[in-house]
């Protein structure tokens, strides 16, 4: 499949000017936001609830990237998030097929799977977290990550486009990195401390770009550790409790900080790898200050 020009949907926000500037290197790229950014690429103004401006902007496109949404840190009201992040990805699936745009990579979310919401009745049921793990999530956030995947099977089924559906963790931005690092560090954090780059993310959206012969999947984006200082069966134990069944048990042996979550799927499929060593971020911090 050969791809050259890629329409960025949510190109102007914080995730999507590490994948626009990633992209830039291999295709002509144009954002489609509600307001420009600042990468170096050719924007038009489009709202993902305005079907005939998404139109309009997938015109001549081989692919789409579909970073616009409202983001779980915004807190907006719950009709808001099904409003934009539903029927704006609908929006955006409908006039890419309708344009002949071939692939489409859609950014959900670890929020799909329900276990970022750190309920006391849902947590992992075995580790690593992968995605054959069960979903249960009941934030509007979350459940318009997990219904914007199944809308993407639909597309998948009923038209020729392909649709790969990432699900980044929290993304760390090199200008978060501080806050990231004092959230973590809180004590009594009831978390799982998990994290992916941005510039690992914004590879993950080009190897989706440039997988071949794979119409649909879902793919967790983790970093191999995790954000927590000590082994992460001991903080499991302490912080969330028993730790379930080990299905990969050499894992934690090997790696004693691996992440809860497992990248295995994007490594095998997409050939993505990401790069990150918690350790060394703390690093680049303490040296910063
Ligand atoms: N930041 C994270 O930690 C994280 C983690 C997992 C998934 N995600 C997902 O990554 C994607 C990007 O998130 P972000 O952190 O960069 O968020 P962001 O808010 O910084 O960027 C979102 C972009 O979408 C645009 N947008 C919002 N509503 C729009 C509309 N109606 N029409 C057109 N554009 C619109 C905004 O102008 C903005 O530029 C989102 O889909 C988010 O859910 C983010």
């Amino acid at each position: 499949m050969s791809i050259k020009r890629v329409v960025v949907t949510g190109g102007s926000g914080r995730v999507g000017g590490y994948v626009v500037r990633q992209l830039l290197e291999d295709y002509e790229v144009v954002i489609a936001d509600l307001v420009p950014g600042n990468a170096d690429a050719s924007y038009v103004q489009a709202n993902v609830m305005e079907l005939d401006q998404l139109r309009q902007a997938f015109e001549g496109a081989d692919a789409v990237v579909h970073l616009a949404a409202l983001d779980y840190d915004w807190n907006c009201p719950p009709e808001q998030y099904i409003d934009v992040n539903v029927r704006g990805t609908w929006h955006v699936l409908q006039a890419a097929s309708e344009q002949g745009v071939k692939k489409v990579v859609l950014c959900s979310s670890i929020s799909a799977c329900g276990l970022s919401e750190m309920r006391a009745d849902w947590k992992p049921q075995y580790l690593p977290v992968d995605e054959h793990h069960p979903n249960s999530p009941v934030q509007a956030y979350s459940v318009s990550k997990l219904v914007m995947e199944q809308m993407a099977k639909s597309f998948v089924d009923g038209t020729k486009m392909d649709v790969i559906c990432l699900r980044p963790l929290a993304v760390v931005l090199d200008e978060t990195l501080e806050q990231y690092i004092e959230f973590v560090d809180t004590a009594d954090r009831n978390w799982l401390f998990y994290y992916v780059t941005a510039e690992d993310v914004a590879t993950a959206f080009d190897c989706a770009l440039k997988a071949e012969g794979l119409r649909y999947g879902v793919f967790f984006l983790s970093a191999d550790d995790t954000s927590h200082p000590r082994p992460t069966l001991d903080w499991y134990a302490d912080i969330i409790g028993t730790p379930p069944m080990l299905r990969v048990p050499r894992r934690y042996h090997q790696h004693p900080r691996a992440s809860i979550f497992s990248s295995a799927a994007a490594k095998e499929v997409l050939g993505w790898k990401p790069t990150s060593d918690f350790e060394q971020l703390r690093e680049r911090v303490r040296t910063r200050n």
